[in-house]
């Protein structure tokens, strides 16, 4: 039998609504005939309990540490997979077979270079403007160059506009980051991978050869894969809600790449490194955990505690052993910072205060340290997870636009301002 909800209002009054299972996770109960029955609208500001849309592309399960995308667990895909496989996954729903992969490969490297005219927007800005700034302009002017021969309704051209973002999204942000240091633009290569193409992209200059270094590369694309997707959060729930108008999915991803900006979403990395420079030097480190432990102080440790994850963020384990690749790699155990991370992590996993608050290392914690051992400066942190989650955005605004129950994304709202009254003349007012 079908399971129902039922609702009993003060007045006596009782509405049954019917309830909705998913494949995993918590059921739902289905209220959008509450108005039109009960003439009351719910209240939930957070959508701390709302459940927004239908999907089928990423699971989080916070108490036990899951993060599965398509189904595939995290640990599984950031072992095996390199980026685009995950990219073919999260939009088409399997992974890809060889000649699959080869052909998706062939597709987004086709699609790296920009129109040239994008050059010159780029000169524009201000030589130090914030990255994310520069970032959310460019990619939302993308809508002026590729707006005429975009029909959302039509699965093809959707697909086009997909492929642009996820090749075209490195090269931008590297021209964000070229053009903030003053050195000129570096095209693309198609001879190299997604991720080596980016970071030559990044730190080639035209007066020497730039020699991509496998594993940097391989820490990069891990980096890419973690933040590949994480269902409902506040950067693609804008996505989806402005691109629930019919809105263009290039101005849409600008949206979402405006939230991300937001220190309370993708700017924790950035913190936690600011963090690391605070303290200065492993001496410190105890005061600073004092510090943190100490409510009246206004001080967390960054980089630790996580919203939904409440047992370790599986991400951050993953980033950890990268991390370790990264300073071997580069010979950097010994780098002030590093050790000082290393010494912090050390102490709050023994601590008491963070071990029954599960507050384990989150994965803005590694990246950060892993980010700036590749040689990128905090300020790109966020441009970095933009470009990552480029794939994660438009995987979820193509679901929404080809869903059939899909509607312009409309909340209601508790009015508690005046009731209606009258102007008065100026004299009077
Ligand atoms: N340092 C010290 N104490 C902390 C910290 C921290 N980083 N995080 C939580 N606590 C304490 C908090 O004071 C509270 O203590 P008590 O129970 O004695 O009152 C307890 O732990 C529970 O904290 P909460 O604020 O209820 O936890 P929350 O789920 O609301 O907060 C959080 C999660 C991520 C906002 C928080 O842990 C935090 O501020 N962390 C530092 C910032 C950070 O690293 N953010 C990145 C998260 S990962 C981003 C992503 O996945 O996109």
């Amino acid at each position: 039998m079908d399971k129902k909800a039922t609702l009993t209002l003060n007045d006596g009054r009782s509405f049954e609504f019917p309830m909705l299972g998913g494949s995993v996770g918590p059921e739902v109960v289905d209220i959008r005939s509450l108005y039109g029955k009960a003439g009351v609208f719910t209240y939930d500001p957070g959508f701390m309990s709302t459940a927004s849309c239908n999907s089928t592309i990423t699971y989080i399960d916070g108490d036990a540490g899951v993060l599965l995308y398509r189904g595939y667990p995290i640990e599984q895909l950031a072992v095996h997979c390199d980026f685009l496989e995950v990219c073919y996954l999260l939009l088409n729903g399997e992974l890809p077979n060889a000649a699959q992969k080869q052909g998706f490969v062939a597709t987004v490297t086709r699609h790296t270079m920009v129109h040239d005219q994008l050059n010159r927007f780029f000169t524009g800005f201000r030589r130090d403007a914030h990255p994310m700034a520069t970032m959310v302009g460019v990619v939302g002017a993308l809508s002026a160059f590729y707006h005429d021969s975009l029909d959302i309704n039509d699965a093809e051209h959707r697909q086009v506009a997909a492929f642009r973002l996820i090749a075209k999204l490195p090269t931008i942000v590297a021209m964000a980051y070229k053009y903030s240091i003053g050195q000129p633009f570096v095209y693309p290569r198609n001879e190299l991978s997604y991720t080596g193409n980016f970071m030559r992209m990044m730190f080639a200059v035209p007066a020497e050869d730039y020699k991509v270094n496998e594993v940097l590369v391989r820490a990069l694309d891990r980096i890419f894969i973690l933040h590949a997707d994480h269902e409902q959060n506040a950067s693609t729930s804008t996505v989806r809600l402005s691109g629930s108008s019919g809105a263009n999915p290039f101005a849409c991803i600008a949206a979402g790449i405006a939230c991300l900006w937001g220190p309370a979403h993708g700017g924790a990395n950035e913190a936690c490194l600011q963090m690391l420079e605070q303290i200065g030097d492993a001496s410190k480190v105890g005061d600073f955990i004092k510090r943190a432990k100490d409510k009246n102080s206004g001080v967390r440790l960054m980089g630790f505690g996580h919203r939904v994850y409440k047992n370790y963020d599986p991400r951050a384990k993953l980033m950890r052993e990268t991390c370790h690749e990264v300073l071997n790699e580069l010979g950097l155990h010994d780098d002030r910072l590093f050790k000082l991370a290393i010494a912090l992590e050390k102490i709050a996993l023994e601590d008491d205060y963070f071990v029954s608050r599960k507050l384990y290392p989150n994965v803005d914690f590694y990246s950060g340290i892993v980010q700036r051992a590749l040689g990128i400066p905090t300020s790109m942190f966020t441009c970095i997870f933009s470009l990552a989650r480029t794939v994660g955005w438009i995987a979820q605004w193509q679901e929404m636009i080809a869903d059939p129950e899909y509607k312009i994304g409309r909340p209601r709202q508790l009015y508690r301002g005046a009731t209606r009254r009258d102007v008065k003349p100026m004299a009077q007012r």
